[in-house]
């Protein structure tokens, strides 16, 4: 952990007693606090709110995947898009990819459902993982709470999807049905996208299905409270994805960022657009062809924010998975980058160092 002037306190005692309250974030914006507590303060010298504001120049990528289906042209002409913006941003806007516009709405009034509830029902849910047992629903505000340095201006709900969804009343009844409409619709996108990816690899379309990278989905509904003091506190640290991919719903409220050719880059909310970006199993198993760009999302004096991340990995399942580069993308000019892992391992390592600003990824270069 970083040491700075603002540390010199009982921290853990403070993260302690703020776990213990079990109502996230959003219970002290409840009670009203108009300053933040100090777990949340970022250490001047790293707040983005403080720094360069984003270049406007830059736009990330929209790709429409209408027709991809019915068309040959099309699909062709989608694939080179998705090499391109996979290759240079690691992220991209899809629109026209098939799940309702309806389905979005009612997903993100879910995620709200959920954290709207009377608290004392909210609480029954409030966990940590364990490593222990099976996954199942939970919910928490923030997963590294004590490895990370900062604490974000965020709570979550977390619920694994596949490949062993839990029984529907191990569901809040908030957000139940939506969660496992969504998770179907997501899935079968999902699979559309690995066929697109494997041809944007030059890989036959079926070869990530078959490694597996399809089989696990976690879905993560996050509740961004409105800050009092946004240029303060971060609603979630830069960090790139522990997935092969993510899907990502967000709301009206805007926020999220990417880091590109050292810029952040805002991602501007489109109520059709899903975003999709790259994560570190990914890049390791594409060799760095791909990559998993660093993102953020700022705290805000306007909120709530509601955004749904469906993350595409198996997780700490005890599953055989191995990840390491695909043989053929390695060749002279490309030799081997990463030694060989299991995604458990990879899972192992990125949730015990938290979102401290370095890269998961880089315990397995060679
Ligand atoms: C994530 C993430 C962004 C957001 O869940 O990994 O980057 O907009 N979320 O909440
Ligand atoms: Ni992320």
């Amino acid at each position: 952990m970083k040491q700075t002037a603002l540390q010199n306190y009982d921290r853990k005692s403070e993260l302690t007693a703020f776990d213990e309250t079990k109502s996230g974030v959003k219970g002290l914006v409840d009670a009203g606090i108009t300053t933040l507590p100090r777990i949340f303060i970022v250490p001047s010298c790293e707040n983005p709110n403080s720094g360069e504001p984003p270049c406007p120049e830059l736009n990330l990528p929209i790709i429409d995947l209408y027709g991809i289906n019915e068309d040959p042209i099309r699909r062709k002409e989608v694939i080179e898009q998705v090499k391109n913006a996979l290759g240079s941003w690691g992220f991209f806007q899809m629109v026209n990819h098939g799940i309702p516009d309806s389905m979005l709405e009612e997903m993100k009034k879910g995620v709200l459902g959920f954290f709207e509830q009377d608290n004392e029902v909210k609480k029954k849910w409030y966990r940590r993982r364990d490593g222990s047992g099976k996954p199942k629903f939970l919910y928490n505000s923030n997963f590294d709470l004590y490895s990370a340095p900062v604490a974000n201006w965020r709570d979550t709900i977390y619920c694994p999807m596949a490949p062993n969804p839990p029984q529907p009343h191990e569901i809040p009844s908030a957000c139940r049905d939506i969660l496992m409409e969504y998770s179907k619709q997501v899935m079968e996108l999902g699979i559309h996208l690995f066929k697109l990816i494997s041809e944007a690899l030059q890989l036959n379309a079926e070869h990530l299905i078959k490694l597996g990278c399809a089989t696990g989905l976690a879905i993560l509904g996050h509740f961004y409270p409105p800050c009092p003091q946004p240029k303060l506190a971060i609603g979630t640290s830069t960090h790139t994805d522990n997935t092969f991919i993510t899907i990502l719903l967000q709301d009206q409220i805007g926020g999220l960022q990417v880091l590109h050719q050292n810029h952040w880059i805002d991602i501007p909310p489109n109520p059709k657009a899903l975003v999709v970006n790259v994560g570190d199993l990914l890049q390791l198993i594409s060799n760095d062809k791909f990559f998993s760009a660093q993102h953020r999302v700022l705290a805000n004096k306007i909120g709530p924010r509601v955004s749904v991340a469906s993350f595409f990995t198996t997780g700490n399942l005890q599953t055989s998975m191995v990840c390491e580069p695909i043989k053929e993308l390695i060749s002279e000019e490309n030799p081997v980058k990463y030694r060989s892992t299991t995604v458990k391992e990879y899972h192992e390592h990125f949730n015990s160092k938290g979102l401290d600003g370095t890269s998961a990824l880089l315990r397995f270069k060679i």
